[in-house]
């Protein structure tokens, strides 16, 4: 079984074509992201005008690529799989209209993927993992922890009361003038600097529950940012401090998320951009093992916006008879 999977909802224009396949490193046979970051680094931020025409220009030559480097043919596929939702809306319509007319040239199911979905799936992709698992999904847009009971079935735990992590990185690195996207940038940074230099609090630490919060923590940033000149090693020792305090939060928001599942749980995952932050990592993989939890974090390309993950919830869905019909319209926003 073969589905050519397309993500458009933010500023990656994807299409990935993924296979059914008990061997784990044969299930991508195509994943081309063109990423557009040069398009929206002048204005510090993606700007969605202008990510809406970047994915129409460039979509139809990313998906004949895909095709080419899967060495299979449009023909061949069992279904398309697209984003419906959640993102910035005219980049989201570009690829359900380009997948709708492709389905209905060629005949095949359609299927709305959730682009949440996609980040919480793909550590089935990557590692097989059985269902339920925990996960924390840490993106730019979102950041919340979730008990993953099946395809489809997710229970929400708990989830930012204001900015995703991700973007609390977007915008300390603006305030430093570091380039857009801020966490890459930041992580780079932070590998000179001293992560114990800077003061900054742990927000909603000890709190009940598994809430998330980072406007707090972003604003004791900017005063202490704007509090004086800030050198190239004060930068890098923001950047340091900054990020310790995102993987302490994570952490310890993580041991209640930990005690909150319901049903027996082996594995804590964590997914989307900001799982790509080596620190991170560190610190939830403690806290997993501290409590006897398998740690997964997918491969770094796997983690950030890609269409491998779409195709892949596509398949999961197609395989237990989910398609959906051609009357979807694009949702700007899809809770889990
Ligand atoms: O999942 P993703 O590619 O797109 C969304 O769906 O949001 O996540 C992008 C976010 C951006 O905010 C970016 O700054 C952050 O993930 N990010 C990182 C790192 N790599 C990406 N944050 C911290 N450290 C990183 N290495
Ligand atoms: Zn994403």
């Amino acid at each position: 079984m073969k589905l050519l999977g397309i993500e458009t909802s933010c500023d990656e224009t994807s299409a990935s074509v993924v296979q059914d396949s008990t061997d784990l490193s044969a299930r991508i046979l195509s994943n081309v992201v063109l990423s557009q970051i040069e398009e929206h680094e002048p204005y510090g931020g993606v700007v969605p005008e202008i990510a809406a025409r970047a994915h129409l220009h460039y979509l139809q030559n990313i998906i004949k690529q895909a095709i080419i480097e899967a060495k299979t043919t449009l023909e061949e596929l069992d279904a398309i799989a697209v984003t419906g939702g959640p993102g910035l809306i005219g980049g989201v319509l570009v690829g359900v209209m380009m997948a709708k007319a492709l389905t209905m040239a060629l005949q095949k199911p359609f299927i709305a993927v959730n682009h949440l979905e996609g980040h919480a799936l793909t550590p089935r992709l990557s590692h097989d993992i059985k269902f339920p698992y925990l996960l924390l999904l840490a993106s730019g847009g979102h950041c919340q922890f979730l008990e993953v009971l099946g395809v489809g079935q997710y229970k929400r735990l708990g989830t930012t009361i204001d900015d995703a992590a991700g973007e609390a990185f977007d915008k300390v690195a603006k305030l430093m003038n570091i380039d857009y996207p801020g966490g890459p940038a930041m992580e780079r940074l932070a590998k000179t600097g001293n992560p114990d230099r800077f003061s900054l609090p742990r927000p909603l630490k000890g709190r009940e529950g598994c809430d998330l919060s980072f406007s707090g923590l972003k604003t004791a940033a900017r005063v202490l940012i704007q509090k004086q000149e800030m050198s190239t090693q004060d930068t890098a020792d923001m950047c340091a401090s900054f990020q310790k305090a995102v993987a302490e939060s994570l952490a310890e928001r993580a041991e209640h998320a930990i005690k909150m599942t319901s049903s027996e749980i082996t594995h804590f995952v964590v997914s989307g951009g900001v799982a790509a932050n080596q620190t991170i990592r560190h610190y939830l993989q403690e806290i997993a093992t501290a409590n006897n939890l398998e740690f997964i974090a997918p491969p770094l390309k796997l983690c950030t916006d890609n269409a491998a993950m779409i195709a892949w919830v596509g398949l999961e869905k197609f395989k237990l008879g989910q398609i959906d019909d051609l009357s979807f319209a694009p949702r700007p926003r899809w809770p889990l």
